[in-house]
């Protein structure tokens, strides 16, 4: 983290930005030594409550006991709709695009958004669903997903998004965790060009599950699917003359919004629960400073539903902050390197939000696609979900921003509901791959393996002293594993499960999952600085560094290399590369192994799956493990083929 990288913020977003430098020292530091003030102004100015609360927090992160908002009620999705109609109801709250660019645009003001959601309430109630009962969003990335998650808001029924690209086994597992009542999906998704028989899975899913008595259908794409008389229930009958007149339900604070389960990348899926108050204060004010919310910003997350990213920043944030929140349908991969700029281009999008991931897939297209649209609307770009190399962060600020937007690296995870760590948008200069500075109310430290906490300059593991309140309260329905897999580990702490490093400034950045580090001949490594170095080189995309077993049983280094679009793969550019990795990072850290890897296996959210590729490193091809979680699941074919001979 050389302070030579740090790009400077330019004066002119910095005059406008919300929160200023000297608000955000003042506000941090009330924050943390009057909590209890600092969260009740937030509360009040960003949240409609039908009723007050008694206290602002009660229990403790430490006892795993949390609460905010105690005795207060509220309404998620009148918040996000309602509160709005006066002001306005004209304005546009959800702008839709679908995969294919010639499929016209759908939109809806804040009037028509509420109409829909008030009789798609009205109608899950004609079908028997009551306040606390679960319901199951299995849905493609169109406008009823956010539809449906209000509607469950409205009426104070509990969603439950699953991503609808997971296979018919892993809804299952899910939708029994959870004992869900109704399934919401449509007839068919559309991804990477392709259908997916997003219905046929529910069929199968539900085969052996007595819970699920009602499957609600959405018609996407018109190919006949298979029906359950008695079951099945179209969503367009459905909403047929049910009323929009929908009575809000008032919702204690604390009431589950909703449970999303953890990718599952290293363990077994988690039902990770949030609450309504705290969740939805926590959700605005982070939207509203750091992805700098205006009104009138057209305001683009592109992330999946099914990930808390699109939970937080595409409905929940955004909508009660009354901003115009864009959808896209499909995914944004090398087949149409050009969609994501179309997009911005003709909705004139502010702020657009990502993940290192695809910025690096939309690098290794070429410039040309970027450049060739108008960004002048873009005002701040952000990321999130994974460490993003220098490269990739400079080549969004340079090329996608045009130097004028801030870049902010925002580190948090589906447990911690919202943004915990980024740059202030109106700093002086950010620096590349650096989360930098904690949010209002969050009380970091670094711990070193035997729990002591680091201070100064260091390393370490990264966790939080207290509770906030966007924080998961619970695994849903097994509170013991919530308390031993995040509270037990380092008492009196939220482990994370990251690793940081914080700099003489006093400005933190991850380096990624602590499972992720490489013990080699005694020297600990973080994989994030050898794929670093790698990526350095202006020919490679992408890099995913794993451990591998050597002949004589001692640890190595096993690099996974996606090429720049129509780069050679030859000796030449391995060599070049091993040569950087010495001189960056000595001779410890130069790969064993460079396997050229034409895509890299990924979760829905665009998490590098290293557990794989560590396996296959490893020669370890019939025990994979669970690939449900899988984007593609194509890709890990390609690289089991590529990797043989090594
Ligand atoms: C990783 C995502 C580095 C981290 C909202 C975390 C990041 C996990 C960053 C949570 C970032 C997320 N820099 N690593 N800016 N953001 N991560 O639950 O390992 O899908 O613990 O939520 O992603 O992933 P999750």
């Amino acid at each position: 983290m050389t302070d030579s990288l740090a790009r400077p913020v330019p004066d002119s977003f910095r005059q406008k930005a919300n929160v200023d430098t000297e608000t955000y020292e003042r506000l941090y530091r009330q924050s943390l030594d009057d909590s209890d003030s600092f969260w009740a102004e937030q509360a009040e100015r960003l949240v409609h409550w039908f009723t007050p609360w008694e206290t602002v927090q009660s229990g403790s992160l430490a006892g795993g006991d949390a609460r905010w908002f105690e005795g207060a009620r509220l309404n998620v999705a009148y918040n996000c709709l309602d509160r709005h109609l006066e002001s306005r109801g004209d304005q546009t709250a959800l702008i839709w695009e679908a995969e294919a660019d010639d499929e016209p645009a759908r939109t809806f003001t804040y009037q028509e958004l509420r109409e829909a959601v008030c009789r798609l309430a009205t109608a899950l109630r004609g079908i028997g669903v009551k306040r606390g009962d679960r319901v199951c969003l299995y849905l493609p990335m169109i406008p009823e997903a956010v539809i449906s998650m209000l509607a469950c808001a409205r009426m104070g029924a509990i969603h439950s998004v699953v991503f609808s690209g997971s296979s018919p086994d892993a809804l299952r597992e899910r939708i029994d965790d959870f004992d869900a009542t109704v399934v919401i999906t449509a007839d068919q998704a559309m991804r990477y060009g392709r259908k997916v028989p997003v219905k046929a899975n529910v069929d199968i899913a539900c085969e052996t599950l007595e819970s699920v008595k009602r499957v609600v259908v959405v018609q996407r794409g018109g190919d006949e699917v298979n029906w359950q008389d008695g079951r099945d229930l179209w969503f367009h009958d459905l909403l047929q003359g049910a009323s929009a007149d929908s009575p809000v339900a008032e919702m204690e604070a604390e009431d589950p919004l909703f449970i999303l389960y953890t990718s599952g990348a290293t363990t077994t899926p988690k039902g990770v629960m949030h609450t309504c108050g705290g969740y939805l204060v926590y959700s605005a004010l982070t939207h509203e400073v750091i992805l700098d919310h205006h009104a009138g910003d057209v305001h683009w997350c592109i992330a999946e539903l099914g990930w808390i990213t699109g939970h937080t920043y595409t409905v929940y944030g955004p909508l009660a902050n009354g901003g115009t929140t864009l959808l896209y349908e499909g995914a944004l991969s090398a087949r149409n390197p050009k969609r994501a700029w179309q997009i911005v281009e003709k909705h004139r999008v502010n702020t657009l939000y990502t993940t290192p991931t695809l910025i690096r897939t939309l690098m290794a297209q070429g410039d040309a696609h970027v450049t060739e649209h108008d960004r002048s609307s873009l005002r701040l770009l952000g990321s999130v979900g994974e460490p993003i190399n220098p490269e990739a962060w400079s080549w969004f600020h340079r090329v996608v921003g045009e130097e004028r937007c801030p870049v902010v690296d925002t580190w948090w995870q589906t447990e911690t509901g919202g943004i915990m760590l980024s740059p202030l948008p109106a700093a002086e200069s950010i620096k590349p791959g650096a989360s930098a500075r904690p949010f209002f109310g969050i009380d970091v430290a670094l711990l070193d393996e035997q729990g002591a906490i680091v201070t100064g300059e260091g390393s370490g593991r990264l966790v939080i002293n207290r509770s906030w309140p966007g924080q998961m309260r619970t695994v849903y329905g097994d509170h013991d594993r919530f308390v031993s897999t995040y509270l037990t580990e380092f008492p009196g702490h939220y482990a994370s499960g990251d690793a940081a490093q914080r700099d003489g400034e006093g400005e933190y950045r991850i380096t990624g999952h602590v499972d992720d580090r490489l013990l080699v001949e005694g020297v600990s490594l973080e994989t994030s600085d050898i794929e670093n170095a790698l990526t350095a080189d202006p020919r490679i995309a992408e890099a995913a560094v794993v451990s591998c077993t050597r002949d004589n049983g001692s640890q190595g280094v096993y690099a996974w290399v996606t090429p720049m679009l129509g780069e050679p793969t030859d000796e030449e550019l391995a060599d070049a590369l091993k040569a950087r990795v010495l001189n960056g990072l000595g001779a410890v850290a130069v790969p064993d192994v460079i396997q050229w890897a034409p895509a890299l296996p990924r979760t829905r959210s665009g998490k590098i799956l290293r557990r794989i590729l560590k396996k296959i490193a490893n020669g370890e091809i019939d025990d994979l493990g669970d690939t449900t979680t899988l984007a593609d699941a194509n890709v890990v074919d390609s690289l089991v083929e590529s990797s043989r001979g090594n």
